[in-house]
């Protein structure tokens, strides 16, 4: 974990101000600056994490995480598979990608990486995952259009993404903020900022669990 906690402070230019906490829960890394906009233009294709920015709560600076076709914020262990042995093979970040015609995946050096969608109908309420090979998304999913800002930050057709707390091994679970401050009969939903940050290492090719 200290591994990749400590590649990802490298990449956003920051010095890491304390080592991981004890808790097994709380793998957000600590940064005192974030990547400055001008140094760190991503463009299509180019390999990124994503941190969340929400000052003054438990999500300022978590990092985005994706595990059985859905996507955390704090997620301790990913469990995705991974090509790098030089790297652990349980990453506890995801890396993505972005095409030139705003389609987001998982980061793999493979023909068929895991592609988001986003379900913003009644039934989905803003529901963010993946999909794995031909896996069919949802009848209400869509794929594009994501785009990064000049601030390197993420949105889904203009809008900005929600973090619910108490999801799988004490994680926040990641929508798009589709009109309901609370999905899926969530509380305590907060607003951030997905913060792309451009992967200056080698990234590292994974398989994300189904
Ligand atoms: C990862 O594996 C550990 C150990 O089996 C398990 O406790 C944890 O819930 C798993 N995480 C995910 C996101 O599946």
């Amino acid at each position: 974990m200290f591994t990749n906690v400590l590649s990802f402070a490298v990449l956003a230019g920051a010095a890491m101000a304390s080592p991981c906490k004890p808790s097994a829960t709380t793998s957000a890394p600590s940064y005192t600056t974030v990547p400055s906009p001008s140094s760190t233009a991503i463009a299509a294709g180019e390999p990124f994490g994503i941190l969340a920015l929400r000052s003054a709560s438990p999500i300022h600076f978590a990092q985005v995480g994706a595990a059985l076709s859905s996507v955390f914020l704090n997620l301790p262990a990913q469990n995705a598979t991974c090509d790098d042995g030089t790297k652990p093979t349980t990453a506890d970040y995801a890396t993505f990608t972005l095409s030139e015609d705003g389609e987001l995946y998982l980061y793999a050096a493979s023909a068929t990486p895991q592609q988001l969608f986003v379900d913003r109908s009644g039934m989905g309420q803003g529901k963010l995952g993946y999909t794995t090979g031909a896996q069919p998304i949802p009848r209400n999913g869509e794929r594009t259009a994501f785009s990064l800002d000049e601030s390197d930050d993420l949105s889904f057709n203009g809008a900005g993404f929600l973090a619910c707390p108490d999801s799988i091994d004490g994680s926040w679970s990641v929508w798009v903020d589709a009109g309901v401050s609370n999905p899926a009969g969530n509380s305590n939903c907060l607003g951030f900022s997905a913060r792309a940050v451009k992967i200056a290492d080698a990234p590292n090719s994974c398989s994300y669990t189904q």
